[in-house]
């Protein structure tokens, strides 16, 4: 465990069944390196091995830049097929996040520009600070967003409305990104880690293998037609049937008492 928590671009702090994800380059406002990435990817790959990790909450360090996008120092060096890898690399990561069967939630905390929102985008719920702001800035370089944003954004918001944020690359602020659905909800800058934390810890005190069922249900049902996705529905809501927890969950219910759930 010492090992895999040895890392020079973020930190991970762990409490209560929740880690902690910090990005932390604050000199270049938290700006994704590849070394930063593949961090990130080491980090996830434990969480999910870790059952001392039951949820996750990802920030950026100080009180400026969640992640202001990946870096342009880096990117200014890249050949064609070297742009290939770095996209493919950012998008398994990405994609990695966002298929955790423990709830993912991130605490939006300055700029989400670039793969900061992209990252934010494969959290699974998003929490921003009034101070936050969100662009696809990539237009502006002459690339276009290369960790999921053409996928994600359109998905969450809208095709017009992410067209709008992709092709002009302009910010947008908080207010707006919770306007349009971008982010659940906005919070002091002071309290938007803490707001990160309490929402994973409720999702903590309901059955966990109902919520990895559900975040399989939802992620599924998101790429697939319908008619498939109700079945397998169907099916996970079949295989609860099977866990100690559900009998826990409706036995707690019927004898008006809080549920004591064992992950079973
Ligand atoms: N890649 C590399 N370095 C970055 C970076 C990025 N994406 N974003 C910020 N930085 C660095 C700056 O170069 C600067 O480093 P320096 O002090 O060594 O010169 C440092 O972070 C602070 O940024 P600065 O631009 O001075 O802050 P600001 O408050 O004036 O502006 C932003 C903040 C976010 C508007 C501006 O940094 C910006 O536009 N960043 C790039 C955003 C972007 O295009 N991201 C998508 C990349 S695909």
């Amino acid at each position: 465990m010492a090992q895999t928590d040895s890392y020079r671009f973020i930190t991970i702090e762990r409490r209560e069944g929740i880690a902690t994800l910090t990005v932390n380059r604050p000199d270049k406002l938290n700006a994704l390196n590849a070394e930063t990435v593949a961090e990130i990817d080491r980090a996830f790959r434990s969480f999910a091995e870790d059952a001392d990790v039951r949820g996750i909450v990802v920030t950026g360090a100080g009180e400026k830049a969640f992640v202001a996008g990946a870096d342009i120092g880096e990117l200014a060096q890249m050949d064609p097929i070297g742009g290939i890898r770095v996209s493919r690399q950012g998008q398994e990561t990405f994609r990695f996040i966002e298929r955790l069967q423990k709830p993912v939630v991130a605490a939006v905390n300055g700029y989400a520009l670039g793969g900061g929102l992209e990252l934010a985008l494969a959290c699974h719920i998003r929490i921003a600070a009034e101070n936050a702001r969100f662009g696809l800035p990539e237009v502006k370089l002459g690339i276009i967003p290369g960790y999921g944003g053409t996928v994600r954004l359109p998905r969450l918001v809208g095709r017009g409305r992410a067209l709008e944020l992709i092709l002009t690359g302009e910010m947008i602020d908080a207010a707006e990104a919770h306007r349009i659905g971008l982010v659940n909800r906005v919070v002091p800058q002071a309290e938007v880690r803490a707001a990160a934390e309490a929402l994973v810890g409720k999702i903590l005190a309901n059955g966990p293998i109902a919520v990895a069922l559900a975040l399989e249900a939802v992620d599924h049902g998101y790429n697939t037609a319908v008619d498939e996705a109700l079945s397998l529905e169907a099916h996970l809501f079949g295989l609860l049937a099977s866990t100690a927890d559900m009998r826990e969950g409706m036995q707690a219910f019927l004898e008006k008492r809080p549920a004591k759930f064992v992950g079973r």
